[in-house]
Parts: C-alpha cells; sequence; structure tokens
C-alpha cells in the first residue's frame, strides 16, 4: 500500500478478492446443514466488536479473517434453506457478482450524466419488473430500499396529487378537514408509518374488517366511505393488499378500482410481498384488476430473489414522479437538462445520491430470464402448500391458514388436550426455535390467536427442508414438554 492513495497494489488487490471469491464459495458449502440461527447472546456479540476507532489500518487478510469469524459464519442464515420468518428471500448468486461490479464502479444514479448506463438500466428494469406482472401500462418507476419505501413513495405522490387538486400547496392546510385513507386491518405497518411521516396521522387510517379469507371486505368499505364523507372528512387514498405478510391475502382490485373512480380517490397497491407473485401460473387470476391503480409499490429482494436492499414504486408517466419531487437547485442544473431522454432519477425521487441497485436485477433478469425467475416462484407457493397439506395430515399440527401465496400458518398441538396448554407451548416454541437454531421461524396473530407463520421465498428450498422444518418444531417441542 503507498502513503498517497488508500489502493493496493494491482498484486495485493488480486489477492484479496481472490480469497474474498473463496470466502463466497465456502458460504455456499453444506447450505443445507448451516445452521438459521446463531443463537450468541447480544452482549457477546456486541463484545466482538467493543473497541476504539482503528487509527492505523490491519493486514487485510487479518481483516477478512476477523470477518469470516465474527461476520459470516454467525450470520442469519438467510441464504439457505431454512429460513422461514418475515419474508426473508435467499438471494442469488448472479446478484452477489453484479453487487461487487457496482460497488466497483461507485455511480451515483441520481444524474443522468453521472451513470449513464445505469440510469438506462434502471429504466429498464422498472418496466421489466412491470411487464412480468403484465402492468405493462406502468411505463415509469423507480428503484428503492425496499417494500416500505415503495409504500411511502407511492403515498407522497398520492398526497401531493391530493394536495394539488386542493390548491393545498399554495394555499396551506389551513381550515382542511383531515384526509382520510382505506386499507383491511391487514394492511403492513409500513402503511401507519408513511401516514405519520406523511402528516396525515395514523388515526386517519380506516382499518377496514375483512372477510374469512383475511380480504378486504368490500361493502364495509364503502359503508365507512360514506360515513367519513357524511361526517365532512375528505376521503382520498385507498390502499389494496397484493398478499398480506400475515397471510398473502390478494385485495379484489377491481371492487376497488371501481369505488376510487366512484369516489375520487387515489388507488395504490402494497405488491410489496406478493405483487410478483401475479406473474406465478397458480395466483395470476386473483390479481384481475391490479393494473387498474395509480401506483403499486414492489418490492425486488422479496420474490425477483435480489440480495437487499432493492424495492421498486411503479406509476403510469415520469410526470407522476416528477411533480412530486423535482426540485430546481442551481448545483444541479446544467445546460443539458434539454437533451431528449436523458432523466435524472434525482427529479423522480426523493434521493440524490443513488446506488446502482439495477444493476443486478438486470444482470438477474438476463441471467436467469423471467420464466426462469417465475418459475422459483411458482415452487415457492408449490411448497407452501405442501406444508399446509402435512400440516393438515399431521395429527400434531393444526392448520390455521393457507395461502393462495407462499405463507402458512399454523399452531403446534402434539398430544395436549387443552386449549391453554397449546396457546402456551405455541408461545414457547419462538424463543426455543431461536434457540435451537435449526430453522428460523416467528409467529403472527390471526384474529388475535397467535400462530406459527412460515413464509417460503427461497428458490433452494425442497420439499424434504418443508419436511425437516416439521421434524425440528416436533423436536422442540419435545423439549419443551
Ligand atoms: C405486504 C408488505 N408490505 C410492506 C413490507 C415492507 O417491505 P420492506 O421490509 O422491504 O421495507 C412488507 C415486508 O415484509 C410486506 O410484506
Amino acid at each position: 500500500m503507498t502513503k498517497h492513495t488508500l489502493d493496493a497494489s494491482p498484486a495485493a488487490f488480486k489477492a484479496l478478492l481472490d480469497k474474498s471469491r473463496d470466502m463466497v464459495l465456502h458460504q455456499f458449502q453444506d447450505l443445507e446443514t448451516q445452521k438459521a440461527f446463531h443463537a450468541y447472546p447480544q452482549t457477546e456479540v456486541a463484545s466482538w466488536f467493543d473497541e476504539a476507532l482503528p487509527q492505523v489500518g490491519m493486514d487485510n487478510f487479518e481483516l477478512l479473517e476477523e470477518v469470516q469469524q465474527k461476520v459470516l459464519n454467525t450470520a442469519t442464515g438467510n441464504l439457505g434453506p431454512h429460513m422461514y420468518a418475515y419474508v426473508m428471500c435467499g438471494g442469488n448468486q448472479v446478484s452477489i457478482v453484479a453487487e461487487q461490479l457496482a460497488a466497483t464502479i461507485n455511480q451515483n444514479v441520481g444524474k443522468w450524466h453521472l451513470a449513464p448506463a445505469i440510469s438506462e438500466i434502471e429504466k429498464r428494469v422498472v418496466q421489466w419488473g412491470a411487464s412480468m406482472i403484465g402492468l405493462d401500462e406502468f411505463r415509469s418507476g423507480v428503484l428503492v430500499s425496499g417494500g416500505s419505501a415503495a409504500n411511502l413513495a407511492g403515498l407522497t405522490v398520492a398526497r401531493n396529487v391530493f394536495f394539488e387538486q386542493k390548491d393545498i400547496r399554495k394555499k396551506g392546510l389551513f381550515g382542511q378537514k383531515p384526509f382520510v385513507v382505506y386499507a383491511s386491518k391487514e394492511v403492513h405497518g409500513c402503511v401507519d408509518k408513511s401516514l405519520d411521516t406523511l402528516g396525515i396521522g395514523t388515526d386517519n387510517l380506516r382499518r377496514i374488517a375483512t372477510n374469512s379469507d383475511f380480504t378486504i371486505n368490500i361493502v364495509t368499505l364503502e359503508a365507512q366511505i360514506k360515513a367519513d364523507l357524511a361526517a365532512d372528512l375528505q376521503p382520498f387514498c385507498l390502499v389494496g393488499n397484493a398478499g398480506t405478510v400475515n397471510t398473502g391475502a390478494i385485495d379484489d382490485f377491481e371492487a376497488m378500482a371501481a369505488l376510487a373512480k366512484k369516489y375520487n380517490l387515489w388507488f395504490h397497491i402494497d405488491g410489496a410481498y406478493g405483487g410478483l407473485a401475479a406473474a406465478a401460473p397458480s395466483a395470476k387470476a386473483k390479481y384481475k384488476g391490479m393494473e387498474l391503480a395509480d401506483s403499486v409499490a414492489t418490492d425486488f429482494h422479496k420474490w425477483l430473489y435480489q440480495p437487499f436492499e432493492v424495492g421498486c414504486l411503479l406509476v403510469k408517466d415520469w410526470k407522476t414522479l416528477r411533480r412530486t419531487y423535482f426540485k430546481q437547485a442551481d448545483y444541479l442544473d446544467t445546460e443539458l437538462e434539454g437533451e431528449k431522454g436523458r432523466l435524472d432519477f434525482n427529479e423522480h425521487y426523493f434521493q440524490l445520491s443513488r446506488n446502482a441497485k439495477a444493476l443486478k436485477v438486470w444482470m438477474s433478469f438476463k441471467a436467469y430470464g423471467a420464466a426462469r425467475i417465475t418459475d422459483m416462484i411458482q415452487k415457492d407457493i408449490d411448497l407452501a402448500r405442501y406444508l399446509a397439506d402435512e400440516v393438515e395430515k399431521a395429527p400434531d399440527f393444526e392448520l390455521k391458514a393457507r395461502s393462495d401465496l407462499a405463507i402458512a400458518c399454523f399452531r403446534y398441538t402434539g398430544d395436549l388436550a387443552t386449549e391453554k396448554e397449546i396457546v402456551a407451548i405455541n408461545a414457547q416454541l419462538i424463543p426455543a426455535l431461536e434457540a435451537d437454531g435449526r430453522v428460523f421461524i416467528t409467529g403472527t396473530k390471526l384474529n388475535e390467536e397467535f400462530v406459527l407463520r412460515a413464509c417460503l421465498i427461497n428458490h433452494r428450498k425442497t420439499e424434504a427442508t418443508v419436511d425437516f422444518l416439521l421434524d425440528v418444531i416436533r423436536d422442540v417441542a419435545a423439549g419443551l414438554l
């Protein structure tokens, strides 16, 4: 290493890259036997990193060895097939390569001329993502950090369009009655967070009752809109679910779109979990009417098998985004703005500096093809169905919710006699399974009842790994009895 730059010699850099490549390959060894969670106490993990700011650099190979021991060897097993918690996808190998290449060229995708190829690639993958799920009309959009950011962006646009209609951008909020947003009670918490952030207020999110399949009840929805109008409030936005986080429920978009039209409301769809599953043959029909939305949030770090982070907001034209996000600034103006076709992403999203998320998405689409990615989504859905069937057949489990997507909710019942005992053991199971670490699963509440929730969103899973999940739960439960 010279003193004039941070760079190593080409030979030393190559040796470092070779070593990191070996570490990547090592991570893929024996995926099926790797632990899904390593149960080190928090204080122990904190102690590994409890050191003062290094003033002098260390040998880079020793550093990689430290990363191997403290970070890679202890990582939660998202890569492997035993992760069922939340919505954790396993990533893919081409994106691992893409991330390294993207970091190498360090493009800033805020202005076109700072990243010409990546800017065009981002426009392209937004359209490919839309086209994969039959949303060809959604020709515009931005890559963002994930589903929460995509929903926040969609709701920001919705709010600003409404503000424009009411001339609020000029006159201010004075004297305005509260604006009201509608979604089913199963809506993801990021919508709450967004409404809080946007100043709409979480009290103004109407959580509409659901049908027995956890989809929004349209009759209740319309009755609530009417009641709010009668109370002189200002309904302005409907949020549909393209796959709820609890059970993968897909709302009736055609009915919601009809209400949006009737009452002049923005129609946003949260497709963070399930939007991309609209490509799957078994689920496609459920998504009828998704194209009627004004904005759709999707999440490529879920069912496009991308490593974190990358979500995507889709809208129908660039102007929709620009009218919300464009702000003039002298230091950003160039004489080049007039050149046709140069699209500056900073004018279409909140961030100025943006990384090249698009490269991994583009390389994945090209390397695997949309058809193979869709096959993997369908496989996840089929495996969730297999899990639900196995649970239903088993005398010691009880199925609580099946899904059109890849979630199954269930309880362990063993040969326990009372409801109280069943509730107790399922509550104890989550921490006990975490301590065991062979599989990683969490729970949720369905109609106030606690259930185990398995979400399958990893192309490395098989029927055998699903069997393993049930066997481990049985084994850990036996230790609790
Ligand atoms: C339905 C739904 N919406 C939004 C989100 C938030 O997405 P992210 O975790 O990428 O911010 C999730 C995450 O699981 C989700 O399932």
